[in-house]
């Protein structure tokens, strides 16, 4: 899709649509909006006045305008509130309106800086977020249907008459498209079915990152694995007809700085193993790599941003499979950091693979760890689809990935850390065991992994509840979501030395 931007008259423009905005209660229309309802003979203050438009934050109208304008469709788009837009509402809402002209069967259109300027937004900040709320609202997942889609929304023309706010609104417009392109990559790793995406497939889709850009990528088998004595890995690989993959991606930014190290859960499918899981439902498992996915795919965005960091990305891939030769309840394993892991329960598998990788980041001089998992059912129960949790054994850095969370428009909470919890994993017969069983869920599982990033500042997000989504809503589209892609990418950005380090 096309996105640009270029200094102008929205009144002036023959795009097959216009769009244009109003804050709620608004009645005296200025800017934009009025210049349309002026050239359309007040059409848009009688829909008001009727009680047709009210102004509410994602209220779209489709008006014609019938050789009143160069246009032949006006779309009105209500922005809620005076004063309470946000970026993060901004992006929402031109997802909403990307999604409204493709079902309008626009091909091509023009908008305006929805609110920006009386909002108080600035220019390439409203960039960013109107190219990934349309690039990421019309996001759709066709490699498996064979019925043709239907037409798509080619291109989107921003105008503002304000000529020296183009190049810095062009900014915006180009970093949007690379964070919505890497949040759309993870999409389209983590909807992929399992039998389209092994952890070889997954690897070959790094690989490929790799060639596109300018990353390093090293690709691992078992056999590897076993020289580093990965037994986490392995353990949860051996159920498994398909061999496992560890995937290292690096971009190399600062030299000889030590980096910043992300590490994604990459389970391509989790059957649960022995402890298998009921069969309702466990079709959406295959997306149990969304955290690798996201890891690969920032990994893509942060080279096509050149911060000036070391950042390395790592993903333990493998299959959870019930079979002969797969682990049993009681196994314990032996992990490269050493540890000793008590495996009570073959469904909680994505730190047993999440350890190794811990272990890998440090053994490669991380400087701070960030992983990324659908872990636990149990951040769904604490936060629902709402947000991802978070836990760390370091303030700085969570304050750190909080403010790229914030700056990407995706929400994170902090769970606690108590000492008191660590009891939930203490094991009689090994250094942990991998469940602590109900309480406190995504806590007991962080316990385990904090074991594995030892002093090195750590933050463990769990994602399990806001990968995938089951409706279209602002940016997000049903399916699989790329949370949290663009605060990977971010918090890569505030990493680079030249902003200031999170140290
Ligand atoms: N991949 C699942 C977690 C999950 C559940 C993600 C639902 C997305 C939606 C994880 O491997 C798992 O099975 N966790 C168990 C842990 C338990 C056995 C301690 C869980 O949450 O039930
Ligand atoms: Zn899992
Ligand atoms: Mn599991």
């Amino acid at each position: 899709m096309k996105i640009g931007a270029d200094q102008g008259d929205i009144t002036t423009v023959s795009s097959e649509a216009i769009v244009v905005s109003l804050f709620e209660g608004a009645t005296a229309l200025d800017g934009a909006a009025g210049a349309v309802d002026q050239a359309m003979a007040g059409a848009i203050t009688s829909l008001i006045s009727a009680g047709d438009i009210k102004g509410k934050l994602g209220e779209l109208t489709l008006i014609y305008s019938f050789g009143k304008l160069p246009t032949p469709r006006v779309v009105i788009a209500g922005l809620g509130k005076s004063g309470e837009l946000s970026l993060e509402k901004l992006g929402h809402l031109s997802g909403e309106v990307a999604r409204f002209l493709r079902s309008s069967h626009v091909k091509s259109a023009a908008s305006v800086v929805h609110g920006a300027w009386t909002g108080g937004l600035d220019p390439e900040g409203c960039g960013a977020a109107m190219a990934e709320g349309t690039l990421l609202g019309l996001y759709r997942f066709l490699p498996h249907k064979s019925t043709e889609a239907d037409a798509d929304l080619e291109e989107l023309q921003i105008i503002d008459l304000d000529a020296e706010k183009i190049g810095s609104i062009r900014r915006g417009l180009e970093r949007g498209q690379i964070l919505a392109d890497a949040a759309n990559l993870c999409r389209d790793l983590a909807n992929q079915p399992s039998n389209y995406l092994t952890p070889t497939d997954l690897a070959g889709q790094a690989e490929k990152l790799a060639q596109d850009t300018g990353l390093e990528c090293e690709v691992y088998g078992p056999g590897w694995m076993k020289e580093k004595g990965m037994g986490g890995l392995l353990g949860v690989a051996a159920g498994s007809a398909e061999e496992p993959r560890f995937i290292v991606l690096r971009y190399n930014g600062d030299g000889e700085a030590k980096p910043l190290a992300l590490i994604g859960k990459g389970i391509t499918f989790d059957t649960g193993g022995i402890s298998i899981k009921p069969s309702e439902n466990m079709g959406e498992m295959k997306g149990d790599m969304a955290g690798g996915a996201s890891v690969i795919a920032a990994m893509g965005a942060i080279e096509r941003l050149k911060p000036k960091a070391n950042v390395i990305g790592v993903v333990p891939a493998t299959e959870n499979m019930p079979s002969g030769s797969a682990i049993k309840p009681g196994d314990v394993l032996m992990t490269m950091h050493g540890k000793t892991i008590e495996v009570v329960n073959t469904d909680a598998e994505g730190r047993l693979v999440l350890a190794d990788g811990l272990a890998y980041a440090r053994e490669q001089g991380a400087e701070a760890l960030v992983d990324v998992a659908t872990l636990t059912g149990a951040v769904t129960v604490a936060l629902g689809d709402v947000g991802m949790g978070a836990m760390t054994n370091d303030s700085d850095l969570i304050d750190q990935v909080r403010k790229a969370a914030s700056t990407a428009g995706e929400k994170v909470w902090e769970l606690p850390m108590w000492e008191e919890y660590k009891e939930l994993i203490s094991s009689d017969v090994a250094d942990m065991k991998n469940s602590g069983g109900r309480p406190a869920g995504s806590i007991s599982a962080a316990m385990l992994l904090r074991e594995f990033a030892e002093d090195t500042p750590w933050v463990h997000l769990d994602i399990a509840g806001v990968d995938s989504t089951k409706k279209d809503k602002g940016v997000l589209v049903k399916g699989a979501t790329g949370i949290p892609v663009r605060t990977l990418v971010h918090l890569a950005l505030q990493y680079a030395s030249e902003t200031g380090p999170a140290k």
